[in-house]
């Protein structure tokens, strides 16, 4: 879909790139203009400066500059499609369908219900972990695995009930049955109508890249089996083409990614201040997601865990990393499991080996 240079515009000019920039950028007034530290590169004294007549950035240190759609390109990773459309949607500008068929349309809607639904799903499960009973334990979980509140809000985290009550939920906030059967948060059965797949288990939400909610990893807090139960692709859920934490990871400062194995090992590096890391989503690592991670970045830091299965599946990711462009490194976990016990163990001590990279 492509927009007119009216629209293109029309949206920059009512997104004052100093509204837009200081979300971002601590900006204070200097002569006719703005003055801050560059997001751009690391500098003590500030040589970012943005103009309000020529609504304009630039920065004298390491050379960037342009409108607020460049800004945001860089700043965020966004393609110029989701810059335009997040500005719009800023200033409360509709951007124009365009020529959808009925059929797109009808897609379309699906598609911002489906949207709508997860997030609901999200909301409820996050509240449980804090509001039930039940929640306690899983709070006490994720507690005896040292995850912070912060860290657990960050990410959405949130716990799937016994009597699980999210279809009734859904239900009362007006998702129709068409939507929620759809969904693959639900089984139907004879007896006992539509019940709730997930079950007493801590709800991992999984995110795209624009921070929408498509699907969830959920784990049991025992050693039943299996351990982790995921939501099915969906109309929203491709596997293949997403990654979980990407949508944080997007806009982190660091040059590299680190793509794990685990959702507990992304969650836990990015606990430890490794706001680049990444994981599949319980399959092996693929073209399309190493096209993903090129979009970011030149540079991978595979962070499999240690065992046979680990390695295995850190041969196998290289050369499809390889072919995506991107430079490798593999670290060895070893004598720890994965990233998340390696965390837990180095990094409170002096030796911390990922700073190396
Ligand atoms: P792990 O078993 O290593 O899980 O599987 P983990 O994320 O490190 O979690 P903890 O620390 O043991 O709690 C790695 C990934 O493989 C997928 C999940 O995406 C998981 O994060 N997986 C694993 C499944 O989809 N199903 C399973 O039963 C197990
Ligand atoms: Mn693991």
């Amino acid at each position: 879909m492509r927009y007119s240079g009216d629209i293109i515009e029309e949206v920059r000019a009512r997104n004052d790139i100093v509204d837009v920039i200081s979300t971002y950028v601590n900006l204070k007034k200097s002569g006719s203009g703005y003055k801050g530290l560059c997001p751009f590169h690391n500098e003590k004294s500030p040589s970012f400066s943005v103009s309000p007549s020529k609504q304009y950035y630039h920065c004298f240190g390491c050379g960037v500059g342009g409108r607020v759609y460049t800004f945001l390109m860089q700043y965020e990773n966004y393609t110029f499609t989701e810059a335009l459309k997040y500005l719009a949607d800023r200033a409360g500008i509709k951007l124009p369908e365009g020529e959808m068929t009925e059929e797109e349309k009808r897609k379309a809607s699906l598609k911002q219900r489906m949207y709508d639904m997860y997030k609901a799903a999200a909301v409820y499960y996050y509240y449980q972990l804090y509001n039930s009973p039940k929640g306690k334990d899983a709070y006490k979980y994720l507690k005896d695995r040292q995850l912070s509140d912060d860290i657990i809000k960050k990410f959405g985290l949130g716990y799937s009930n016994v009597n699980g009550g999210l279809f009734a939920y859904l239900k009362s906030k007006g998702f129709n049955d068409g939507v929620l059967m759809q969904s693959g948060l639900f089984s139907m059965d004879e007896k006992r109508g539509a019940y709730d797949k997930f079950w007493n288990r801590v709800m991992f939400p999984i995110m795209d890249i624009n921070n929408k909610v498509i699907g969830f990893g959920g784990r049991v807090m025992s050693d039943a089996k299996p351990k982790y139960l995921n939501s099915p692709e969906t109309l929203l859920f491709d596997k293949s083409r997403n990654l979980f934490g990407m949508n944080i990871a997007r806009s982190s400062r660091r040059k590299n990614l680190i793509i794990c194995e685990g959702y507990m090992d992304v969650i836990s590096l990015h606990q430890a201040g490794f706001d680049n890391a990444v994981a599949s989503l319980g399959t092996a690592l693929t073209g399309m997601q190493a096209n993903l991670l090129k979009r970011f970045t030149d540079n991978i830091l595979v962070t499999y865990d240690s065992d046979e299965a680990g390695r295995k599946a850190a041969m196998r990711a290289i050369p499809i990393l390889r072919d995506a462009g991107l430079s490798v490194k593999v670290i060895n976990m070893k004598p720890y499991k994965d990233p998340d016990e390696f965390i837990k163990n180095l990094f409170a001590s002096e030796i911390h080996p990922l700073l190396y990279f």
